[in-house]
């Protein structure tokens, strides 16, 4: 009879049973007539046994000198060992070389150190390396917590476009495509989509990839990002701020439940991310402003900021760092903020939006605000942002047929994945980055 077939990851289910394990040759160590090969199947990796006594001779040919990367099928007896990173190992009994990596063309990611840009330029190899398929399935992790999170609180999923004629968040960073002689771009992000079916629908979201031709070289800047968007109608800025929180509680619990191992793998100091529960601090713009200008008296931050600028990745990162939960910073000056935000009717001057910081230096995560309930007004800003009205038409009609107050949020998955995972950059959250120089593989 033949034996079950098991993934690595469920193999405690066999303890003491006979499996068949389908994947790859991770590494192999031979002492004599002793070879330790470390398998990996996708979703984790397992070291068997091999001792040239115990098996037939063509078994223990088969893994002598077998190189890194050569794909095959083993079967073998499961065996707890507490020494053992995921607690078992395997007693092989067989295996079947699917196919043998040739000795004059190794895989090029040899277990030694290699450079980012040599490992950029094997992406498509260098996901298979433990580290970086733990990465991923936190990612998914992240992602299925999103929509659970959404779909269990009552909101609809809508999808925006992604071909769009008109900018959202600046015309400094879209992607122009040739639509069929007319100008079309990326969409920058799907709010004012998910505005019109707020008002349709009550509570959405959108989840969905998301351009922008930035020409930062930053560690927390892709040119392709996913993002996704809630949008309430009826909600205020206050509201807004109570989902964002809920929604980052959320997503990092369900991490450290579902996903605990992937995150010793990718050398979490896990212990901080047991401290991300509701309610987060909240500071106003001003507070922060005084922070960064103390931070400067102090010599702990490099420039004087002045009252009336948007903070930088350095500002960011020291604001961030002072923390020990996400902190959200709310009421921007509307004048470095984006065209559709809310004024604070104290103060007008000010927009009514929020952006989350995540701690430990991570920045900015979410970026979100009370969206601008006046026709008039909202034209007049259309014109001041120099964008052309006549593509922001039937956003305005928004305005025109029972206009609420509504706000809604961005939350930028790759930044989330960077944060939760302790990354220094954001290219290695995402299967295949997309940044200022890098579009192969
Ligand atoms: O702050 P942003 O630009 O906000 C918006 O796009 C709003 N329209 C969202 C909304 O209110 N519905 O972007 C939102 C988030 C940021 O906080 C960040 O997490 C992420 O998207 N983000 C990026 N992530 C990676 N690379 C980039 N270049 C990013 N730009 C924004
Ligand atoms: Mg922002």
């Amino acid at each position: 009879m033949p034996s079950p077939i098991s993934t690595i990851a469920d193999i405690g289910r066999h303890e003491g049973q006979s499996v068949t394990i389908r994947g790859w040759l991770y590494n192999l160590r031979e002492s004599g007539k002793l070879l330790f090969p470390i398998f990996r199947d996708g979703s984790g990796t397992i070291q068997g046994v091999v001792p040239k006594s115990a098996v037939p001779p063509e078994v223990f040919d088969a893994v002598k000198g077998l190189t890194q990367e050569s794909s095959v099928i083993v079967d073998g007896k499961v065996r707890a060992d507490k020494r053992a990173p995921g607690g078992y190992e395997l007693d092989v009994s067989g295996v079947k070389v699917v196919q043998r990596v040739s000795e004059s063309d190794p895989f090029p990611i040899s277990l030694k150190e290699h450079g980012v840009d040599f490992l950029m330029e094997h992406r498509h190899l260098w996901v298979r390396t433990p580290r970086q398929a733990a990465i991923l399935r936190i990612r998914a992790e992240i992602i299925k917590a999103v929509r659970d999170f959404f779909d269990g609180n009552g909101f609809v999923l809508t999808d925006p476009p992604i071909l769009t004629p008109a900018a959202c968040e600046g015309t400094s960073t879209l992607f122009p495509v040739n639509y069929f002689d007319e100008q079309a771009y990326l969409t920058q992000s799907g709010q004012l989509y998910i505005e019109a079916t707020a008002m349709a629908l009550g509570k959405v979201y959108s989840f969905g990839p998301t351009f922008r031709a930035e020409k930062s070289k930053t560690r927390r800047h892709l040119t392709e990002f996913w993002m996704v968007e809630p949008e309430v109608a009826y909600a205020t800025l206050d509201d807004l701020m109570d989902l964002a929180e809920g929604l980052i509680s959320f997503v990092v619990k369900r991490c450290l439940e579902k996903r605990r191992a992937d995150l010793v793998t990718t050398g979490r100091d896990i212990a901080k991310l047991e401290n991300i529960a509701a309610p987060f601090p909240r500071i106003t713009y001003d507070e922060a402003v005084t922070m960064l200008q103390e931070g400067h008296a102090k010599g702990a931050v490099e420039n004087k900021f002045e009252w009336g600028g948007d903070f930088g990745s350095p500002d960011e990162t020291y604001l961030s760092s002072q923390f020990e939960k996400p902190v959200m910073v709310h009421r921007y000056p509307a004048q470095v903020k984006a065209f559709y935000m809310e004024p604070d009717p104290q103060r007008p001057e000010l927009a009514l939006c929020v952006d989350v910081l995540a701690p430990e230096g991570y920045g900015e995560i979410v970026g979100g605000s009370q969206r601008m309930e006046s026709y008039d007004l909202l034209v007049q800003r259309i014109h001041e942002h120099n964008l052309p009205e006549e593509a922001f038409k039937w956003y305005l009609d928004l305005r025109k047929y029972g206009t609420v107050p509504h706000a809604g949020f961005g939350m930028g998955i790759e930044r989330v994945v960077g944060w939760i995972c302790g990354l220094e950059h954001v290219r290695e959250t995402i299967p295949f980055p997309r940044m200022l120089h890098r579009l192969y593989p």
